[in-house]
């Protein structure tokens, strides 16, 4: 195992409502809780050599003022935007600050869905975007991000 010290620090990020996750529509989201996610992430994090730091907001501003902040601390970012995923230049001009690779995902396969979910203001500006495998997802990004800051692509 890593000495953390070496680990690269990642920044997860989800959107508004992420928090209710495993009593908000269930049969979309699945029933894991919002820290059961997290704290899955920290293990599978360790694994891949990865720091993981989580974040929740319901607010557009404090995201964006998070991703400001991320800059030169984070060697990458992986995001679920949620709802503001549709909506949102803000946090997407925020994530243009950022020289890091962003993955973007969610539970759900958007183009699944209502035609609104279809549209992503993240989309072209990251590097990758993974959406439908449910919380299954937060490991393929991780192992993803992995991936991209050691450089073996
Ligand atoms: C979501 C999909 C969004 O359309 C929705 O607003 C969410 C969650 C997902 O993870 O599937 O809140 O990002």
């Amino acid at each position: 195992m890593k000495k953390s010290s070496n680990l690269h620090k990642i920044l997860v990020i989800h959107g508004p409502n992420l928090n209710t996750l495993g009593k908000r529509e269930p049969e979309i989201y699945g029933s894991t809780s919002l820290s059961d996610i997290n704290k899955d992430m920290a293990k599978d994090g360790k694994q891949l050599g990865l720091t993981v730091e989580t974040f929740q907001s319901n607010n557009e501003g404090d995201i964006v003022e998070k991703i400001q902040k991320a800059a030169g601390k984070f060697k990458g970012i992986v995001i679920n935007p949620a709802a503001y995923t549709h909506t949102s230049i803000a946090i997407r001009d925020a994530l243009l600050l950022l020289d890091v690779p962003i993955i973007e995902i969610h539970l759900s396969n958007i183009y699944k869905r209502e035609p609104f979910r279809h549209k992503s203001m993240v989309a072209d500006i990251a590097h990758g975007q993974i959406s439908g495998f449910g919380v299954h997802g937060y490991t393929l990004a991780l192992e993803a991000m992995a991936r991209l800051v050691t450089q073996r692509r």
